[in-house]
């Protein structure tokens, strides 16, 4: 089973199914990639599972457990940290402040230079131990998401949901946050559930991919698979794929 599982999840707003019955197991040690065009609903299915909303119907299980009546600022004690699309830092704190923020949440009788220690070596990390006390206002957009990427990391989660990570990168960032991600998996045995239009990027790290539509799974396999599936193609790929996987 699982360490994610989504069964038959349905969400509507008004007039629109943000998600329309959709199915998703995440193993553990794995790296999934979450793929669809714009409005497929992937963001959705990431507030999904972190709470923000409550699906109208359906179950969301994480190791074993339901995470539906777990309030969203339980979440991260559960081991799920996520990134936001559009970058979501504290403006006014510092770099490695932020990252504290994300080190608290797991640390539980922890003596405070324990914590702050985490916090300083999840900078290393990410490569932004030289920028710990500048303010995060001002910082460029990548740094920010870096920023982010380490406060998550800092929680010691076990699923690591990343929101395009990719998005404003340019081509050598995003080549080397592919082998990040690699990483991740590999040293640190996190499981990741990566959310990307940078097909080249989803194609090379991801163990699995799922593809949705306006709210409906439309496949579901290796990449491979996934990007010879002509209703695939036909819904999202078209001619984006940048280069095939390995
Ligand atoms: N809070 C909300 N209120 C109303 N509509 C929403 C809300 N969140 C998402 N949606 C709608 O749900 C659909 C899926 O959105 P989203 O999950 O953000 O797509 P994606 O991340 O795949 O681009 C879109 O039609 C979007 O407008
Ligand atoms: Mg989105």
């Amino acid at each position: 089973m699982g360490l994610l599982s989504m069964r038959e999840v349905r969400l509507r707003f008004g007039g629109i199914v943000a998600l329309d019955n959709v199915s998703l197991e995440v193993d553990e040690g794995r790296i999934v990639g979450l793929i669809g065009p714009n409005g497929a609903g992937k963001t959705t299915a990431f507030n999904v599972i972190t709470r923000l909303y409550r699906p109208d119907e359906g179950e969301v299980e994480f190791d074993g457990k339901s995470l539906l009546r777990t309030p969203p600022y339980r979440i991260v004690k559960h081991g799920i940290a996520r990134t936001f699309q559009n970058v979501e830092v504290f403006p006014t704190m510092t770099v490695l402040e932020n990252v504290l923020v994300g080190a608290h949440a797991s640390s539980r009788f922890e003596p405070e230079h324990r914590v702050r220690t985490r916090a300083e070596e999840t900078l290393e990390l990410v490569g932004l131990r030289a920028l710990a006390e500048r303010p995060a206002v001002g910082l460029p957009f990548g740094t920010l998401k870096r920023v982010e990427l380490a406060r998550a990391l800092a929680s010691q989660p076990r699923l690591l949901l990343l929101d395009e990570p990719a998005g404003g990168l340019n081509h050598e960032e995003v080549e080397e946050l592919g082998g990040f991600i690699r990483r991740l998996r590999d040293e640190l045995k996190l499981t990741v559930l990566l959310v990307e239009h940078h097909m080249s990027l989803v194609m090379k790290v991801s163990d699995w991919v799922h593809v949705l539509n306006f709210g409906r799974t439309i496949a579901s396999g290796t990449p491979a698979e996934v990007q010879r599936d002509p209703t695939v193609i036909e819904a999202y790929l078209g001619g984006e794929i940048d280069a095939p996987a390995a």
